[in-house]
């Protein structure tokens, strides 16, 4: 290899990285891998593919798979990956993450000066040439109006999505999509992605990752029962095949027999449909816990894509203590919870934040459905975990703010983009019954300005002062004023001056009625800075457009 194929090899061995991890190792999924491989390379208009399938099928450990089989096979360059769970990505979070690694730091910054629509055309412009891979997980999100599931977007911001997509249609770049439902609002007649059902593993898979969750947890005896190991075919079967499902329920086999489990769960409702199916093996291994994890485990409903664990945890379980509801349930033991969602595969550890878990989308799911018929302990929980992310929020700023120590910074960078979900859900609950917000929105708009994330930095303190309650207190005032000024603060760094001035006036008039003079002398003296800008702005472009005034 001569130097710059040396150089260009172990470059795409370096991203392309090890095989993700699966908790039992990847099985099966040969036919699947093949059916979706012909969809999106058997013709140039279908590229886009939707992976369907039930909460726990195997959706994002496939499209993870093929990520990198793809990547590593050369099929593809680069993989776009954004998942639902996370955050409500809209198009233009989306253009601007792809755009920063397509294009040199120079255009990139020039680009974000274009008009939003203009920005996704030259994104699609940049993918549709190229084989890269664009993921788009728990796609479900979008449209979900229920609260068991957060991230929606806005009918407009659907619709620039759905544009994004549509630009990207006929191209080289492969897009799949994973959801539980079908998403029938990406199509337009003729137009929109395919879908490609995704099944339960092949019998000689499913059995293969039987036999490793009944060896973990000490079941593996059953096997050698020709009744049993019949019995456990059958449970197998009534599971759909389906992998969580059956990491869910298996465990219970330490100490039942399959025969027994099959019985309860076919009372259940034998040949539920499979929507349901996981919903019912969550339900059934949940009812086999003693009642202080199973109340712990509910406890845990208001966390999004993370939990804490360690003394964190015990912090937000001293918090729920506080309440007379939850003190009256009896003991907790939240970190018992953790460590069960963990044994039956609902919850894996974070690969780069210690103290996290990351949780499977289905635990947050079912656990908010189960409180939603218990408003006091629902309340309970959300103003526990609003408490536990306020104290954070002071942590997770200083470590982003430490001077003299990258290491810390770069640690509270990463742990701030894993508890993203979980700090915007804190701050929509202050927002709601009118709590302090400034301690989060403090750490949000510093992580968001580190990570280079202007777009949403700018939403952050308009959604702010749109859902902000009325203030009725001065520190409600002076919170709300500081929200006014940090709305003026960002779109003075992006040159909105007209936003910025405004802003800024808003402030003054809340400081003034405070009647506090130091506060309301920073306030005028940024809208004097501002307006001076302004001025500045309105006479160069005068002179640009009168032209030179000394021809020469
Ligand atoms: N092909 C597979 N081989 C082994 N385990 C799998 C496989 N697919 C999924 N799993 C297991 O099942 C769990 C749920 O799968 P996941 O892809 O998260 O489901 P979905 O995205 O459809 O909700 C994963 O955590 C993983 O442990
Ligand atoms: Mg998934």
């Amino acid at each position: 290899m001569t130097e710059p194929e040396q150089a260009k090899f172990y470059n795409r061995k370096a991203a392309v990285g090890d095989e993700p991890p699966t908790e039992y190792g990847f099985v099966g999924r040969d036919l699947d891998i093949q059916s979706v491989e012909h969809h999106v390379l058997k013709d140039t208009g279908s590229n886009e593919l939707l992976v369907r399938g039930m909460a726990g099928a195997g959706k994002s450990t496939l499209l993870a798979h093929l990520a990198w089989w793809w990547q590593r096979t050369g099929l593809i360059d680069q993989v776009f990956s954004f998942s639902y769970e996370d955050r409500a990505w809209t198009a233009a979070q989306i253009t601007r993450e792809i755009r920063s690694r397509l294009l040199s730091p120079a255009a990139h910054a020039a680009a974000d000066s274009m008009p939003e629509a203009a920005q996704a055309e030259q994104v699609a412009d940049l993918l549709r040439p190229d084989r890269h891979l664009l993921i788009l997980d728990n796609l479900e999100s979008v449209t979900a109006a229920p609260a068991a599931i957060p991230h929606a977007l806005t009918p407009p911001e659907q619709a620039k999505l759905k544009t994004l997509l549509s630009r990207l249609r006929g191209g080289r770049t492969l897009v799949l999509l994973g959801s539980r439902e079908p998403e029938s609002w990406l199509t337009n007649g003729a137009s929109g992605p395919g879908t490609y059902p995704l099944p339960g593993l092949d019998p000689q898979a499913a059995s293969l990752l039987v036999e490793k969750i009944l060896d973990r947890h000490n079941a593996a005896h059953h096997l050698t029962d020709p009744a049993e190991r019949a019995a456990l075919n059958e449970l197998t079967d009534l599971l759909g095949g389906y992998p969580l499902p059956l990491t869910v329920v298996l465990p219970v086999l330490a100490t039942l027999k399959p025969s027994q489990v099959l019985a309860e769960l076919k009372q259940g409702g034998a040949g539920a449909d499979p929507a349901g199916l996981i919903t019912r093996a969550i339900e059934y291994s949940h009812g086999k816990l003693d009642p202080t994890l199973q109340t712990s485990l509910l406890l845990l409903a208001p966390f999004t894509a993370v939990i804490p664990t360690d003394t964190i945890l015990d912090m937000y379980q001293e918090l729920l203590q506080q309440d007379d509801a939850v003190r009256a349930l009896g003991p907790l033991d939240l970190t018992g919870a953790v460590d069960q969602a963990i044994a039956v595969g609902l919850a894996t550890p974070h690969p780069q934040v210690g103290y996290l878990t990351q949780a499977q989308p289905v635990l947050p799911y079912f656990l908010r459905s189960r409180l939603s018929d218990r408003p006091t302990l629902r309340a309970a929980a959300s103003c526990a975990h609003y408490q536990l992310y306020t104290q954070l929020a002071a942590t997770l700023h200083d470590m982003l703010t430490s001077v003299g120590d990258p290491q810390q910074r770069t640690t509270g960078q990463t742990a701030a983009r894993a508890e993203f979900a979980n700090l915007t859900a804190a701050l929509d609950h202050a927002l709601a019954d009118g709590r302090p917000v400034n301690p989060i929105i403090t750490v949000l708009d510093e992580y968001l300005d580190q990570a280079q994330q202007h777009e949403t930095r700018r939403q952050l303190p308009d959604h702010a002062i749109t859902a902000y309650h009325q203030p009725v207190t001065d520190d409600q005032r002076r919170e709300l004023a500081q929200l006014h000024y940090l709305a003026g603060h960002t779109a003075l760094i992006q040159y909105r001056l007209d936003d910025a001035l405004s802003s800024f006036e808003t402030e003054l008039h809340l400081k003034q009625a405070l009647g506090d003079r130091r506060s309301e002398a920073a306030a005028r003296h940024s809208l004097g800075f501002v307006a001076r800008e302004r001025r500045r702005f309105d006479e160069a472009e005068t002179a640009c457009r009168q032209g030179p005034r000394h021809p020469p």
